[in-house]
């Protein structure tokens, strides 16, 4: 081999080398290149074995060629490299834009359950009177539900509550939220003024106006002193908040095994103002609750001296109170989880 062959020979590489170099179309083929040149066992390595062979005066000669071109595709690579991938950016900028002026997907806002909504109505109304809001267990015993309400197991009252039992002996889903009254006491000393909401059961026949489910908010008040007039005043604010300045109300006497004296407490009717309409079965009044004086027996299973404590207790019917303020006909709604009814509520 000679210098003038060899020096050919190395051009001739360069040429082939940059000419590739310029038509790469991406980062890819540039990098094969590369290693196909100038890597360890690349061609411009293969070319400058023949170095050996020549004389050591031309040994440099082919060094300083060697050099150039060597630097020539180096040039021509970084050129093209940057090149494409400016270009690959730009495309994957481009095919991976977001368009930040598209307007947002809306989000679509719940509602409360008018139940939910009625129960923190009345809660915020007595709570104003200082009542603090308690919750009972729905898995309730006999002996809280039933029998330190003053109604033993062989009560004709039991009538009243057609309830259904859990498959454990002595235990039972709630049929009212009145044996809250009992845990309250046990647990709090008077004054007491205590809301108890929640899900009651029975065992009934399902219609409009009966479900196997429903809630309660249960009322009770034990203090020393206390009597049926607190009682009277503080249900009458009650019913002039929930329905009306305007509304009278009145005490007709009931009966519960728990309260005695036991009253039933009507609101003027919300449909007719009192002179009789189908709604209120031309009575001109609609019955929202059933209260009472707690009964002694029950303020002793409560922990309390009758002789020294008086209370009173009351409990609503929820999907009663919330059927008059919204005008709803039939409390299976309530149930259904329709949001064309639910979302009636905002
Ligand atoms: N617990 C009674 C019922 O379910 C309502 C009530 C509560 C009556 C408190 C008087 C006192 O019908």
């Amino acid at each position: 081999m000679e210098l003038g062959e060899l020096t050919r020979d190395l051009e001739t590489l360069r040429d082939d080398a940059v000419a590739s170099v310029r038509a790469a179309p991406d980062v890819a083929t540039l990098e094969a290149i590369e290693l196909d040149v100038l890597g360890r066992k690349g061609r411009l390595t293969l070319v400058l074995r023949g170095i050996g062979a020549l004389p050591a005066e031309d040994r440099p000669k082919v060094g300083a060629v060697a050099n150039e071109v060597r630097g020539a595709i180096a040039a021509a690579l970084a050129d093209r490299g940057g090149a494409l991938r400016g270009s690959e950016l730009e495309a994957r900028l481009a095919a991976e834009a977001v368009d930040v002026t598209t307007p947002g997907r809306p989000i679509r806002r719940g509602t409360l359950h008018p139940i939910v909504e009625t129960v923190r109505e009345i809660a915020d109304i007595f709570g104003q009177f200082g009542f603090v809001t308690y919750e009972g267990p729905e898995v309730e015993d006999d002996l809280t539900n039933f029998q330190m309400l003053n109604i033993p197991p062989d009560h004709p009252a039991r009538d009243l509550w057609d309830t259904l039992y859990v498959d454990v002996e002595g235990y039972l889903l709630r049929t009212h939220t009145s044996p809250g009254q009992i845990r309250v006491m046990q647990t709090e000393r008077p004054p007491i003024r205590a809301l108890l909401p929640g899900r009651c059961y029975r065992y009934e026949a399902i219609d409009a106006s009966h479900a196997s489910e429903f809630f309660q908010v249960e009322g009770l008040m034990v203090d020393e002193g206390t009597t049926m007039g607190d009682l009277k005043g503080l249900l009458d604010q009650f019913a002039k908040a929930m329905y009306g300045h305007d509304k009278r109300t009145r005490f007709r006497p009931g009966y519960y095994p728990f309260t005695e004296p036991s009253v039933a407490f009507d609101v003027e009717c919300l449909v007719c103002g009192g002179s009789g309409c189908p709604a209120c079965s031309k009575s001109g009044w609609m019955t929202i609750l059933g209260a009472g004086m707690v009964h002694p027996v029950v303020l002793q299973y409560g922990g309390l001296d009758p002789e020294r404590y008086q209370g009173f207790a009351f409990g609503m019917g929820v999907e009663r109170i919330a059927n008059l303020r919204h005008s709803v006909g039939d409390l299976r709604l309530y149930m259904e989880n329709d949001l064309r009814f639910l979302g009636q509520f905002r």
